[in-house]
């Protein structure tokens, strides 16, 4: 008897199965009814008075060191959940959450095709900047307001030489005097990118927004090519029906200058509380590019002449969204930035 129970100690502690199926089959060959260790039970009243205790004992240990291996097997099975044949291949998965793009991003990829088609590629500059390119070789006098501490945020100011201020830029104009400075006309670009002021934050103003520059400068370049390309932009970006029309303004780079405005998209001219009745909504800056600002970064104003304009990629985006609160843009919630899960 002990010898029996010895080697079933031994086929228990080596037992492995591999799925839940053999594991049912070794726990009814040893723990079931029928099983073995119950056969052994049934013969411990064959066993002599004196064996009885120790064969008792073993019997015990036995019976469970089976159950305990059993339980054992099974708690792997059923943490197990890759490669088993188990793994139900047919249930649905989990549903995966995706993102959308924010309708900023959405609006500033619209506006970079209209232009990519027209021919014009994408410089970028950095938004911590000198004054320089800034303010300076725009043509901004040493006491510009624009350089004002109410306007800019300053990095390191300088008591003597503004020109020596590092600044975060407070527009993508900027990035033109980078371009000039370093490519041969013809140049065709627009640059997109964040600029900072430093404005109370409102529901319309914010202390960062988002700009788009477009600059063009080659020979023979005229306020006409301007006005066509701006028409074409606005038709695309707000419909064929859309009229522009321009209003003389000033710029310290730009010379003519003037702001844009289209038929409100709204109401579609007629006038409407987001136009101030007039049927008319601005949209952006313009101009002939200024002899100076050419000169400035080099380029010979006597052969060379361009245009500039730059429009603000949360006004055009409220234009066709009808976003009320600019801090919506960034604020994150998730709930606002679903909205545009279809636009693009
Ligand atoms: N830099 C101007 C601003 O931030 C926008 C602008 C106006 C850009 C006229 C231009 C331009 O290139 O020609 O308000």
């Amino acid at each position: 008897m002990i010898g029996k129970i010895e080697q079933l100690l031994q086929e228990v502690e080596a037992m492995e199965a591999a799925n839940a199926d053999e594991l049912e089959a070794l726990r009814i060959k040893y723990l079931s009814k029928k099983g073995a260790i119950n056969e052994l039970m049934a013969d411990f009243r064959l066993v002599p008075a004196e064996q009885k205790k120790e064969v008792g004992m073993r019997l015990n240990e036995l019976k469970n060191k089976a159950q305990e291996k059993i339980a054992a097997l099974k708690e792997r099975f059923e943490n197990m959940d890759n490669g088993s044949e188990e793994m139900d291949l047919t249930r649905t998965a989990y549903p995966i959450e995706l993102g959308t793009r924010h309708p900023l991003t959405i609006v500033k990829n619209e506006i970079i095709d209209i232009f990519a088609r027209l021919g014009f590629s994408i410089a970028e500059g950095p938004e911590v900047e000198d004054d320089l390119h800034v303010f300076t070789k725009l043509n901004f006098a040493a006491d510009h307001p624009a350089r004002d501490m109410q306007d800019t945020f300053f990095i390191e100011q300088n008591e003597e030489d503004v020109t020596k201020n590092v600044i975060l830029r407070t527009h993508t104009s900027s990035v033109q005097v980078r371009a000039m400075e370093h490519a041969e006309p013809p140049i065709r670009i627009i640059c997109p990118g964040r600029v900072y002021r430093n404005e109370a934050i409102s529901y319309r103003a914010h202390c960062f927004f988002h700009q788009i520059e477009g600059l063009y400068i080659d020979k023979n370049v005229s306020f006409t090519d301007l006005k066509q390309v701006l028409l074409l932009f606005a038709k695309e970006m707000f419909g064929e029906d859309t009229k522009i029309r321009l209003r003389p303004s000033y710029f310290p780079f730009t010379e003519p200058s003037a702001e844009m405005d289209i038929s409100c998209n709204i109401c579609g001219g007629k006038g409407c509380p987001f136009c101030k009745h007039t049927g008319w909504v601005e949209i952006l800056g313009c101009g002939m590019v200024d002899p100076h600002v050419l000169e400035a970064s080099g380029i010979d104003s006597k052969v060379y002449s361009g245009y500039a304009f730059g429009m603000g990629v949360e006004r055009i985006t409220n234009l066709k969204y009808q976003v009320k609160d600019l801090r919506m843009f960034s604020e994150n919630d998730t709930r606002f930035l679903r909205e545009f899960e279809a636009a693009y």
